[in-house]
């Protein structure tokens, strides 16, 4: 890669010193702030630059470990990528057929985006990878990519048990087109299905019971493939991608992560006094369930100047203090939050009465089991909740006492949702480690501090 600026040694945080740190108490947050680029789709970007003929520009690319980590590897399987300057990159695509075998493993750090998706990008190349990461992605499910992808042709080479990483996968240019119904919600094996059907004769088709965001889909349009998506049931969709297309260069402009932006937002409705915009939030419907469930419970978040660019919705949210009260959250609107229920928890622990979170299986397979990490925090600063089957009651109060330390297990959403709740508690919270919050959120420090948080 010819990038000016390389990314961490991929799992390194997993061996490094933890750095702890804590959240006090803080005077209202006040302020405008962009949140840094969409991870989903500052991934995706770099992987539809490697497949396409041309140039792409990227601007606004999300510059966190887990997006690095996807750019080496693009760079490892024939790209040329640069950085041109703060989010600024260029990738010199190699082209639908033009992959190459990678010459060391592909080590994704902790990132099951960047792992899953880079799969079935592989599985329709003549190519053969290793794929790698640190000790959190090495104990996540890959099974759930690996069965589509070998019905589809894919040779497992080598696995750890379980087809967990590290592991060897070889590709073939005559990928088989299939018909795949996701068992679960997954944007992740929707989108190794959908890549993995760009090296395939006919027509890849992917059925999801409950949609789960469309970036995949919506980027393949953009660099000229050939996808049809229709609804499928109440709450489900039909993606049909015609296979071998040429996919031409096409610019990204990366909007605001709205899963970044949850921080910073839930910060503001619980810290008394607070007024915060966040500027070129994505609003995509898949990715909304935080801002409605928060809506329902009474918060005061301003959507302004709602507008399109680079083909997504975005706004800016104007978030000032509200007194929350509890709601039930159903398990249909987890796909599209599904990333933002440790920091609704968060938000819940100060509301009246008792927020049930349904369905939350998903979180089981995170980065962490964020629905164990997410009850042992509250558990640790006080608020009371329960974790029922794969539900989560939390019970709110006027004031939360906090405590810690809080273990986040190499999980950067854990890390943050809890110094989040330091900024309201009344004896602020410490957390064991933020070194995963650069996967996703470099920024956050400096970001939360600019707002008037108090984080040593
Ligand atoms: C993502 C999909 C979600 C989400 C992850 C990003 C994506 O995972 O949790 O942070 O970019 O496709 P699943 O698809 O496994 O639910």
């Amino acid at each position: 890669m010819s990038a000016t600026r390389s990314a961490a040694p991929a799992s390194g945080h997993g061996d490094g010193p933890a750095e702890p740190a804590t959240a006090r108490r803080s005077p209202a947050l006040t302020g405008r702030v962009r949140v840094p680029g969409d991870k989903s789709v500052s991934h995706r970007a770099l992987i539809f630059g490697l497949f396409a003929e041309g140039i792409t520009r990227i601007t606004g690319l999300l510059e966190g470990e887990d997006v690095l980590n996807t750019a080496k590897a693009c760079a490892a399987l024939g790209a040329r990528v640069t950085r041109r300057g703060p989010g600024d990159w260029e990738v010199e695509g190699a082209g639908a057929n033009g992959l190459s075998t990678p010459a060391a493993p592909l080590d994704f750090g902790n990132s099951g985006t960047g792992v899953r998706l880079m799969m079935g990008a592989v599985a329709g190349q003549d190519v053969t990878a290793t794929f790698d990461g640190d000790a959190s992605l090495r104990r996540r499910p890959m099974k759930r990519v690996l069965d589509p992808l070998t019905a589809m042709g894919v040779e497992i080479v080598d696995s750890a048990e379980g087809g967990r990483l590290p592991l060897t996968l070889r590709g073939s240019a005559g990928t088989k087109a299939i018909t795949y119904e996701t068992p679960m919600p997954s944007a992740q094996v929707k989108s190794a299905v959908l890549l993995a059907g760009l090296g395939a004769a006919g027509e890849t088709v992917v059925i999801e019971r409950e949609a789960t965001r469309d970036h995949t889909e919506r980027m393949l349009a953009h660099f000229g493939a050939d996808v049809r998506v229709e609804p499928h049931g109440a709450h489900g969709r039909r993606i049909a991608l015609k296979g071998r297309p040429t996919l031409v260069a096409a610019p990204v402009d990366v909007p605001a992560d709205p899963s970044s932006a949850a921080f910073p937002l839930v910060a503001a409705l619980i810290v008394p006094g607070s007024d915060v915009t966040l500027t070129d939030v994505m609003m995509n419907p898949l990715r909304t369930g935080l801002i409605t469930t928060l809506l329902e419970m009474g918060a005061s978040i301003e959507v302004v100047a709602e507008r399109t660019e680079g083909g997504e919705r975005v706004a800016d949210l104007r978030v000032r203090h509200s007194r929350l009260r509890g709601v039930e959250v159903p398990p249909e609107r987890a796909p599209a939050m599904i990333d933002e229920y440790p920091v609704l928890a968060v938000a819940a622990a100060f509301a009246e009465g008792v927020t049930a979170m349904r369905g939350l299986s998903e979180l089981r397979v995170k980065e962490s089991d964020r629905l164990a990490a997410v009850a042992d925090g509250l558990a640790a600063c006080g608020v009371a909740h329960e974790v029922q089957g794969d539900d989560l009651l939390v019970t709110g109060a006027a004031t939360v006492k906090g405590g810690g330390p809080v273990a986040t297990h190499m999980d950067h959403r854990i890390a943050m949702s809890f110094l989040v709740l330091g900024l309201a508690s009344e004896e602020g919270v410490s957390v064991d480690d933020v070194a995963f919050i650069a996967t996703s959120f470099p920024t956050f420090m400096p970001m939360m501090r600019a707002l008037g948080a108090v984080i040593a």
